[in-house]
This record gives structure tokens, C-alpha cells and sequence, in this order.
């Protein structure tokens, strides 16, 4: 299986690895350094099979590839995905992050990493240990810190861009929005709508995390097996990707898709389905480049926090083309 998938890729350089000591499978796919080095984060996650974990992460490498050709940052496509039995804590993470981390810098610098589902600046603190190819490390340490609240901004922008394009008024007041998952980025994302007066429905599998959200902004709370069939003004998926197929589309009760996730089509033919259904879709690796263009801006770039806010807004000029 795994021999199928390298062979039948479409991206540069598959890198496999198995971290004996912690029963780890490492992928790094670079699908494309045509651009510059593949730049893509580094994603931890048990999964059902090797396999199943490196078809994510080539799908994700190559979402990389597309995001960063979006807004225009001199890099390629890659990702890495490790693949661990369970989330380690403490001085197993921290080892096998070291392990992680001699990997990447065997590479040469052609992948540059960052965080990920499970990952964060910490994390990247000790990548940074063995490795200077990492991006968001912490404030402390020198880097970007959390790039979350940089995604939350962008998807912002791009919610608003749609809502100009389906409603002709971009305004969040009196909108009703459902953030599907409230993460690192879900949760930054629901403030902001909150605060720019939209009706912000929240839904996470983590019930309480969504509860205590919702009390702090004042949201209301919706169960995660409801999420997709509610009504709203837009739809934003902010979990894990593939909430779009063939059937939960004909549920869905929204005029607008745009959200944070990555990977959020099962399948290519869902943008089909979605435009059968006349939903607006805001391409994912579109919408959600806004972490990666504040990371890499202000850490390789040399912009300052005024330029970065301004690059993830244009993020929303860029989707009204695009439409
Ligand atoms: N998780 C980020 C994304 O999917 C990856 C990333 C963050 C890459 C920061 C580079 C820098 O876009």
C-alpha cells in the first residue's frame, strides 16, 4: 500500500521514516520546490495505518503547493505528518520531536516546517533545538509564535469577501455563522465574528470546549452530529479536513462554505456538488494562507506586524477575484 502511493504520487520527494523507539511513522512529502522550498507544517496524529497517514500527508503537501503560490510567498509545497500509536506528553515527545527534527535537518533546507494539527510553538521550540528550518516558535525564543489567531484573521477576511459576493454587503451584523471546530484557529475565528456582530453558532466534539467559548462570547452551542445540517448564513469547517462529500453537501443548509480547515473537499467532485447545490466555496488553501503569510513574512520577509495584518487582508481581495 504504501509502495502504491509513492509510486503513484505526483509530488517530488516522498521521505519515510520509522521511529522505532516510540512505534512512529514520519512522512515528509515535498510535492513541489518549483517556487522555492517546500514550506508546510508538521501535523501529529494517530491514525488507522501507516498508509492512511501518508495519503494525508500528500494531500496536504500539495494544498501547501497551492497555498503558497495563492499569496504569491516564494515557497513550494510540503508537509509532515508523524504518525504516532498515541499523543506522546513530556520527555517522549520531546525525544521523539528531537528525532523529528535531526530528519528535517537532514533534508539540506528543502522543507521548511511549522505547526500543525497537535503541534504547536512549543513544539516547534524544540524542533529548533536540532534544526533552524522551523517557523513559529515561540515569541519567547524569537519566532512567530501560534499562527492560529493569523489564520482566524484571514478566514475573517474571506468570510467577509463571500458574504459581499453572495449578499453584496460584506457586514458580519445580524449573520449567522457556524465555526465547526474551535482550535487553535475555530476559536480566535469565533471571537472576531462575535465581535464584528454576527450570530456565531459553535460546534466541537469536544462539547465543553465549545460550551465554555460560547459563554465567554456569548455563541450558542451546537451538537457536533448536528453541525452540518443547521441553518446559517456560512458554513465554516475549522476541524479536520473532508467534512464536504457526497453525503453531508445535499444536508448542508448554508449559502457560503469558508472555512480554516485544510483539505476540507473528500473528494475533487465535491466543488461540483457544492456548486450544484448553489453554495459559494471558498477554497480552503486560499482562505486559511493566512498563518504560513504571517510566519514566513515576518520571520523570513522582515515585515512588520502592520504589513503582515494587511498581506492576510488582501487574503479576502484575492478570493472576491476569484469569484
Ligand atoms: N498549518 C499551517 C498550514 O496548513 C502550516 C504552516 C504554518 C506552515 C506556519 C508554515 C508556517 O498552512
Amino acid at each position: 500500500m504504501l509502495e502504491e502511493l509513492i509510486r503513484a504520487w505526483d509530488g517530488e520527494q516522498t521521505v519515510v521514516h520509522f521511529d522505532r523507539a516510540s512505534g512512529t511513522w514520519m512522512f515528509v512529502c515535498l510535492h513541489s520546490t518549483r517556487r522555492g522550498p517546500a514550506g508546510g507544517g508538521t501535523r501529529m496524529k494517530a491514525y488507522a495505518d501507516p498508509a492512511a497517514a501518508l495519503e494525508d500527508a500528500m494531500r496536504l503537501s500539495a494544498a501547501m503547493t497551492l497555498k503558497m503560490a495563492a499569496v504569491g510567498l516564494p515557497f513550494g509545497g510540503g508537509k509532515a505528518v508523524l504518525a504516532v500509536p498515541a499523543l506522546p506528553e513530556g520527555e517522549d515527545r520531546r525525544h521523539l520531536l528531537l528525532r523529528y527534527s535531526e530528519l528535517v535537518a537532514s533534508l539540506g533546507g528543502s522543507f521548511h516546517t511549522g505547526p500543525d494539527v497537535n503541534t504547536s510553538p512549543a513544539d516547534m521550540d524544540v524542533i529548533a533545538e536540532r534544526c533552524s528550518y522551523v517557523y513559529c516558535r515561540s515569541e519567547e525564543r524569537g519566532g512567530s509564535g501560534d499562527p492560529g489567531p493569523h489564520t482566524a484573521l484571514g478566514v475573517f477576511h474571506g468570510i467577509r469577501a463571500s458574504l459581499g459576493h453572495e449578499y453584496g454587503s460584506p457586514e458580519l451584523e445580524g449573520r449567522a455563522v457556524l465555526v465547526q471546530g474551535v482550535g487553535s484557529v475555530g476559536a480566535p475565528l469565533a471571537e472576531l465574528l462575535s465581535t464584528a456582530g454576527a450570530r456565531v453558532l459553535l460546534s466541537d466534539v469536544a462539547v465543553d470546549r465549545a460550551r465554555v467559548l460560547a459563554d465567554r462570547i456569548g455563541a450558542t452551542v451546537v451538537p457536533p452530529e448536528d453541525a452540518v445540517g443547521t441553518e446559517c448564513d456560512v458554513f465554516a469547517p475549522c476541524a479536520l479536513g473532508g467534512t464536504l462529500n457526497a453525503e453531508t453537501i445535499p444536508r448542508l443548509r448554508c449559502r457560503v462554505v469558508a472555512g480554516s480547515a485544510n483539505n476540507q473537499l473528500a473528494q475533487p467532485e465535491d466543488a461540483a456538488r457544492l456548486r450544484g447545490a448553489g453554495i459559494l466555496y471558498a477554497p480552503d488553501y486560499v482562505i486559511n494562507a493566512g498563518g504560513a503569510l504571517n510566519a514566513i513574512g515576518v520571520e523570513t520577509l522582515g515585515w512588520d506586524r502592520e504589513t503582515s495584518k494587511q498581506r492576510v487582508a488582501a487574503i479576502g481581495d484575492t478570493l472576491a477575484e476569484i469569484y
